[in-house]
């Protein structure tokens, strides 16, 4: 498994550090086999897995369920859990609470917190507590109600400005690494420039230190909105939706299951069966 160590050291490497996102099992499995570097248990959940229309409704017991069982598929890759909405706005001491118990639930490696302002405190605190944590700039998704939609971030020279401010803030306060979301690639690379920090992008551009991607949007799978800054890197939805049609079309007909899909008994037993 890597460490927050290597990860400094790959950005100044060059080296391009790879994340993508997974809620279950298998997804883990598939992502610790290809080799990504990190997994992010990202409350993207909501949209993805379980049909939210927003990430707002992600409740800590959502991601410590999920999380767990993406640790149990990738126990050597280094996870990364999403802190959902709501759950680090109050109390200082109860937010530390719940980190802590988030972490030990799920054996997972960091916790990623969304903005800087009031949360620089708290990736203060985390981080003095001893738990790495990603920071999240540009595009917020548990405020995309505040910023009016999800919208490019930190396309004026002000907003440039403060988001640079920013990821400098929240990387003095102990942040691991930044997500970088929806921002200009100029501001990325201005960002990732001044940072020892890796920047981790999505929908930010060629010049992150490292990338990160839903599972569901670059593989195709599922019914939901996917963004513009995604590339299919295959087409799974198109398989699954393939596979159930057939399965559904073959047991209507009868042509699934034939007797090589059945188990047999011998005659003898047959005829003390039914005489
Ligand atoms: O929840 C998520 O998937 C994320 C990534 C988009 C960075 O936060
Ligand atoms: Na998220």
């Amino acid at each position: 498994m890597k460490t927050t160590a290597q990860f400094l050291k790959m950005k100044e490497q060059g080296e391009k550090i790879v994340m993508i996102t997974a809620y279950d099992y298998p997804a883990a499995k598939f992502s610790e086999a290809a080799g990504v570097d990190m997994i992010l248990v990202g409350d993207s959940l909501g949209m993805v897995v379980l049909g939210y229309e927003s990430t707002m409704r992600v409740t800590v017991e959502d991601m410590i369920h999920h999380s767990k069982a993406v640790r149990r598929g990738a126990p050597d890759t280094f996870i990364v859990v999403d802190m959902p909405f709501g759950s680090y706005h109050g109390d200082i001491n109860e937010t530390l609470k719940t980190a802590v118990k988030m972490m030990q639930e799920t054996n997972a490696n960091a916790l990623k917190v969304e903005g800087a302002d009031e949360i620089v405190p708290v990736i203060k605190k985390f981080t003095n507590a001893g738990i790495p944590v990603v920071a999240h700039l540009g595009l917020l998704p548990q405020s995309a109600g505040v910023l009016g939609g999800y919208k490019v971030q930190g396309k004026t020279a002000e907003q440039a400005e403060k988001l640079i401010k920013d990821a400098l803030l929240v990387e003095q306060a102990g942040a691991c690494a930044v997500v970088l979301e929806c921002i200009p690639h100029q501001l990325t690379e201005a960002v990732s420039q001044k940072l020892t920090i890796p920047t981790i992008g999505i929908g930010a551009g060629v010049k992150a230190d490292g990338q990160v991607l839903v599972f569901h949007d670059l593989l195709q799978y599922g019914k939901h909105h996917i963004p513009k800054f995604v590339e299919a890197f295959a087409r799974v939805g198109d398989e699954v939706e393939k596979g159930i049609t057939s399965y559904t079309n073959a047991v209507k007909s009868g042509a699934f299951p034939t007797l090589q899909q059945s188990f047999t008994m011998k005659e003898t037993e047959l005829i003390e069966l039914y005489g």
